[in-house]
């Protein structure tokens, strides 16, 4: 007979709102988001913790959320795409990628922006090597990157003049 894997409480805040929920110790934080929170924007395109598109920020830092349990995040306060944007206006980050066409197909979008907010909340003006380092861990098959580095300085202008 099979065993049973025992499921563990763990609570964490994301995009603001308390969250308690049980998981098994093997899930992963990106699985939790996406199927137990049914925050979808979080995306998942490889299996070898390359691309980027699930990144999330875990207090503050951009992790890959496919590279980190669950049980991990206990206490921890979690920031998706879904937290971006306030009381229905889109967060400056948000609003500079759609100004600045700093997306094609949006697939590796949620993880690239939250990268870039990581990267805005600790330098308001970042230079081209600064935001590319930022970026170094998500990976877009589209635009070239030159849009989304746009998109990140109009973004920096916008939350300046915020
Ligand atoms: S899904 Fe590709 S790095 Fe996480
Ligand atoms: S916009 Fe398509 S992968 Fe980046």
């Amino acid at each position: 007979m099979p065993e049973t894997i025992e499921s563990v409480a763990i609570q964490l805040t994301v995009n603001g709102k308390r969250r308690s929920l049980r998981v098994e110790p093997r899930t992963l934080l990106v699985e939790m988001l996406r199927e137990h929170l049914d925050l979808t924007g979080t995306h998942v395109g490889c299996d070898t913790s390359y691309c980027g598109a699930c990144t999330v920020l875990l207090n503050g830092a951009a992790v890959k959320s496919c590279t980190v349990l669950a049980v991990q995040a206990d206490g921890a306060e979690i920031t998706t795409v879904e937290g971006l944007e306030q009381n229905g206006q889109l967060h400056p980050i948000q609003k500079a990628f759609g100004e600045a066409y700093g997306l094609q197909c949006g697939y590796c979008t949620p993880g690239i922006m939250l990268s870039a907010l990581q990267l805005l909340t600790r330098n308001q003006q970042p230079s081209e090597k600064e935001m590319r380092k930022a970026i170094a861990g998500n990976t877009c098959r589209c635009t070239g990157y030159q849009n989304v580095f746009k998109a990140i300085q109009l973004a920096a202008q916008i939350m300046k003049g915020a």
